[in-house]
């Protein structure tokens, strides 16, 4: 099987959160406990990926090196690159094509937050041959890259935030594509908004009948932050699970643990290297709970 490694794109100007994000990017804002960033770096981990680059802009870059430096301690390799300017989501593929070399890869954005038993991701990285994206069903469809079935099942077609939606199924921040995405990056036209954007590379792998779209099921929560209120909701949402569960959601050091990229001693290396805080407690009760 081919490897498959990570992308968080995770800069942008967020400019709709100023002033939140006018010290470095949204993705470094808290989302109840913990960095916005830890939620899709996690998702990665519970993926089984283990290389991840994090692209970001100049200024951002040296905060997320300081959270996770080079990833050894995570028994992940961590990269970094820069997005000189917010040029689309299909930039990602341009900027990391050395990065990626021959290999596949996964990208998530640095805004998607996922909960929920999330081993779909890890058969899809698994499954997939070509193009492999997703369909979450949300009331406002139009915020979104909307995608269309058929009665069979087959996706027929994705928009780019259409005025009027085809469907309900909103296309998450989380794409596997084969190698060819870089080359297919590469060749896009930017939109009237001047961004190369994700849709028309999808698009590129419809029409050549090799993208596959899975439905994503209920139990399932895929949160936004984007917005004040929708980074309040994230936060609200995240505190309510953990409060009544004593677990946490995008916990890296746990996820790490659980994929077994790091064993007993990692772990315990990473804790004696966190300032005593309630993170750190709990990681010390996952090390005791976990013989
Ligand atoms: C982007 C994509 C869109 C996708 C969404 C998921 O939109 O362009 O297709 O559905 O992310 O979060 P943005 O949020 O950047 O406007």
């Amino acid at each position: 099987m081919k490897k498959t490694k990570g992308i968080i794109l995770a800069g942008g100007s967020g400019t709709r959160m100023y002033p939140m994000t006018s010290l470095y990017s949204k993705q470094l804002i808290a989302v109840y406990d913990k960095p916005m960033i830890y939620y899709p770096l996690s998702t990665l981990i519970l993926a089984g990926i283990k290389e991840v680059l994090i692209i970001s802009n100049e200024e951002t870059i040296p905060h997320y090196k300081k959270l996770f430096g080079d990833g050894k301690l995570l028994g992940m390799k961590i990269e970094y690159a820069v997005q000189p300017a917010p040029k689309g989501i299909a930039q990602a593929f341009i900027i990391g094509e050395k990065f990626v070399g021959k290999d596949n890869a996964f990208l998530i954005l640095g805004d998607n937050i996922f909960y929920g038993y999330l081993n779909f991701l890890r058969e899809a990285v698994e499954k997939n041959k070509t193009a492999t994206v997703f369909g979450y069903y949300v009331k406002d469809p139009e915020r979104y890259g909307v995608v269309e079935f058929d009665k069979s099942g087959k996706a027929i077609s994705i928009e780019e935030k259409p005025k009027k939606p085809k469907s309900n199924f909103a296309v998450p921040g989380i794409y596997i594509f084969d190698n060819s995405c870089i080359k297919r990056a590469k060749g896009l036209e930017p939109s009237p908004r001047g961004e190369v954007e994700i849709t028309d590379l999808i698009k590129t792998y419809l029409d050549e009948n090799k993208l596959s779209v899975a439905k994503i099921g209920r139990g399932i929560a895929w949160l936004d932050s984007g917005t004040p209120d929708s980074l309040l909701d994230a936060s609200t949402f995240i505190a309510s699970i953990e409060q009544r569960q004593g677990l946490k959601i995008g916990c890296v050091e746990e996820a790490a643990y659980q994929m077994g990229f790091i064993d007993k001693k990692g772990l315990n290396n990473i804790i004696d290297k966190i300032p005593n805080s309630y993170y750190r407690n709990y990681l010390e009760k996952i090390v005791e709970n976990k013989e």
